[in-house]
């Protein structure tokens, strides 16, 4: 594993391998045992984008990693005024051990894969959301003891997160359903892959979806870049709710994750979010200990 640019990328074995040393990094976290497995590294933080959990769980894993992290903004790089990927990736190759980005075109993260000389770790495109869905395996992996026999439905937009946990639903053994409306589906190349590999289902129905469910995940209907379609995707995403009658539909003890932010009254309901708190932001502060293991893998 040389770079972390999309999920696919993975096999099971990597990732489960992620999951265990996240594991064990949690424990000696929780147990005050602290080493410095990355003393003295250095990585490079590309935000195009906001982001609240991403920036400070990396920021923060970097620092109790015995590393350091540097924040850099498009408002302040040269990138931001036009300096080509390529040749960003090769001046920051030569400072750093390792560099994160968040931004809009999956090709973008593959650019600086390809031409810089550092790993190169996708913190989230348009595409997809690798080190989310690290985080959200792990809590389910943590709350149901194993993914043997789960069903993972994913209600709303066939975005980012879709895309990422359909393809670690599939290389986790779990089945996969997504209700989504027409015209929101997921990647076309990735749902095909799902159906190949794995129990894929989609449909316009989600009680249909989260019919005997485990885990029910939900995102925003507008993710950001898609300020401009809030109104149109309001109407089109209505039925696409994470409420009571959903869950209804699903496992009496299902979970409910989501990657946040939310939008309550939206997406989901406040009471299934409130009811559900202590699972989604212990997905939240598992993005800590995935990262520390992605990071601890990549730049240790
Ligand atoms: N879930 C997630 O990536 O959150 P941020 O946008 O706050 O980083
Ligand atoms: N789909 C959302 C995820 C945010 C973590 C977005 O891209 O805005």
């Amino acid at each position: 594993m040389k770079h972390l640019l999309k999920l696919g990328d993975l096999s099971k074995e990597e990732i489960l391998s992620l999951l265990n040393l996240a594991d064990q990094l949690k424990y000696e976290r929780k147990h005050g045992i602290s080493k410095e497995y990355l003393k003295g590294k250095k990585l490079g933080m590309i935000f195009q984008k906001s982001s609240t959990r991403t920036r400070v769980s990396f920021e923060t894993g970097m620092y109790e990693l015995g590393g350091y992290a540097l924040f850099l903004s498009n408002r302040d790089l040269q990138i931001g005024r036009g300096e080509p990927v390529q040749d960003t990736a090769r001046v920051l190759s030569r400072y750093l051990d390792g560099i994160m980005i968040r931004t809009f075109a999956q090709q973008e993260v593959e650019d600086l894969a390809r031409y810089g000389s550092i790993p190169v770790i996708n913190g989230l495109t348009d595409y997809c959301h690798p080190c989310q869905v690290l985080a959200d395996l792990m809590t389910v992996r943590e709350r149901k003891g194993s993914f043997k026999g789960l069903k993972l439905c994913f209600i709303g937009d066939g975005n980012n997160m879709a895309n990422s946990l359909m393809v670690g639903a599939v290389k986790t053994g779990m089945s996969f359903a997504i209700a989504c409306p027409e015209g929101y589906e997921p990647d076309p190349a990735l749902t095909a892959w799902a159906k190949e590999n794995g129990s894929f289902l989609m449909t316009r129905s989600p009680a249909e979806a989260a019919k005997d469910a485990d885990v029910i995940y939900t995102d925003v209907w507008a993710s950001m870049g898609q300020e401009e379609e809030k109104t149109k995707r309001e109407k089109a995403f209505c039925g696409y709710q994470v409420n009571d009658a959903i869950m209804s539909a699903a496992h009496s003890d299902a979970m409910v994750l989501h990657c946040l932010p939310a939008h309550r009254g939206e997406e989901i309901t406040e009471e299934v979010f409130e009811a559900h708190a202590d699972e989604i932001f212990e997905e939240a502060e598992n993005r800590l200990h995935a990262q520390k293991a992605v990071l601890c893998k990549l730049l240790g």
